[in-house]
């Protein structure tokens, strides 16, 4: 088979690992892919949003499945594109994107099909949210009704915060159009765990879960980032949770979609709190998490592209997905600054030492090739994963990896993982 992957991140990487080692896959392609991507693959120079040209590409290229890793593209509707050329792709149609394009969507659904979440309200008005703010309970959450980068969350703890942000969100704009809606809900507290799986529009299978660590600094302290770093399984995904997932969130997400006449095929990425009154729903994705897929792929035994096909073709009840009884940390290696200013283009060195480890991985997010060298290239810059026989083995193991490579203004967080103490 030849597969082509479209993103240029750590995740992408990922599913070109697991890729790489399906016995039925003979060529991949990534676009644009990065320069570690391009190791294991043959990187194109096409955006992930000219669907177009994707899609032209896989069809004069014979691509037998193509898989889109991010968001955008899937929100934009990439996968419509290639159906209607006939070309066989896994991710969900637009019209099922939107449970990650739209906080607002996946609110209402969620209300509509008694799904357990925070309670909320929406606005497209900001007086009308300004006038509801002064009675509601602090803090609060505000978020930006679209895509924002993962950014278009302010939780404030006064009402002189929570204004300030309805004017950053609806008036400022801050965050573009998505902040023409914007959804105001209740404050949870608990511990947050990442459950992916995949999904074929009727039948779900999860996957090993995973807690990322969403802040920049030690401590949860900083700014939200796209993720400095996960662990997987996630010691607080008990099995009563998960038995209470089954039963209130997964299936019931997937048949709430489909009797919306939006039938999702892909990836379902479920952010769950643990609260008090049982788990609740913080927020679906789309698409694989970045980095949860650095710490849940290489832990999966099957055949991934088996697995994709199988959604594809409507057969995900025929497969049981199975997880090796170990676990991964993933530290996440970035340039000092990042979320905010950083520079690029310094050489990495010590990529190699990975080439001849077992259960050590070095997923690229943020690199080039320059003159024949790597050089950073983004402000996640790598994702280290390594694997342990229980969590702890892994973290010691993911940061003593971490040492390995060494760039200018590396910077990471030194906790990851640190919560496996509390369990
Ligand atoms: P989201 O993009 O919706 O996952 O939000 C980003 C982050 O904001 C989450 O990972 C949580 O840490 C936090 N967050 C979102 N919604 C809430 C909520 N209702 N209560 C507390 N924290 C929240
Ligand atoms: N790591 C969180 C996400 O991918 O959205």
């Amino acid at each position: 088979m030849k597969i082509l992957i479209v993103g240029s991140g750590g995740r992408e990487h990922a599913i070109a690992a697991s890729a790489v080692k399906s016995p039925k896959v003979d060529k991949i392609y990534c676009a644009p892919g990065n320069a570690g991507i391009g190791q294991i693959a043959e990187c194109v120079p096409i955006g992930a949003m000219e669907f177009e040209k994707l899609a032209d590409f896989a069809k004069n290229h014979q691509i037998d499945l193509t898989i889109i890793g991010m968001d955008d593209p899937l929100v934009g509707g990439v996968v419509d594109v290639f159906e209607e050329k006939g070309l066989k792709v896994f991710g969900p149609r637009k019209n099922a994107a939107i449970l990650e394009g739209s906080k607002a969507f996946s609110k209402d659904l969620m209300k509509k099909y008694k799904i357990p979440t925070a309670a909320y309200e929406t606005f497209d008005d900001p007086k009308k949210a300004l006038a509801y703010l002064e009675t509601a309970k602090m803090p609060i959450v505000l978020k930006a009704d679209g895509l924002a980068l993962g950014k278009g969350v302010l939780i404030c703890n006064t009402l002189e915060e929570a204004k300030a942000g309805v004017k950053e969100i609806m008036e400022d704009k801050k965050f573009g159009s998505a902040g023409n809606h914007m959804v105001v809900e209740e404050f949870m507290t608990g511990r947050e765990v990442s459950v992916l799986s995949f999904v074929d529009g009727k039948t779900i299978r999860i996957m090993s879960s995973a807690q990322d660590h969403k802040r920049a600094k030690d401590g949860d302290q900083g700014l939200n980032t796209g993720g400095m770093g996960t662990f997987s399984p996630s010691p607080f995904y008990t099995q009563e949770v998960d038995a209470f997932c089954q039963k209130y969130i997964y299936q019931a997400t997937v048949d709430a979609m489909a009797a919306e006449g939006r039938p999702f095929t892909g990836i379902i990425f479920f952010g769950l709190m643990l609260t008090e009154e049982g788990p609740k729903v913080l927020e679906y994705n789309a698409r694989f998490g970045d980095p949860e897929a650095q710490v849940v792929l290489p832990r999966m035994k099957n055949d991934m592209i088996e697995v994709m096909e199988a959604c594809v073709e409507g057969k995900l009840d025929e497969i049981n997905l199975e997880f090796e009884e170990n676990a991964a940390v993933c530290v996440v290696l970035a340039s000092d600054g990042y979320p905010v200013s950083y520079e690029k283009g310094f050489e990495i060195q010590g990529l190699e030492k990975f080439e001849t480890e077992e259960g050590y991985y070095c997923f690229h997010a943020g690199t080039s090739l320059k003159d024949g060298k790597i050089v950073t290239n983004g402000g996640r810059v790598l994702g280290v994963t390594a694997k342990g026989s229980e969590l702890k083995e892994a973290r010691a193991n993911a940061y003593k990896a971490a040492e390995w490579v060494e760039f200018d203004n590396k910077y990471m967080r030194r906790d990851i993982g640190k919560a496996i103490d509390e369990a």
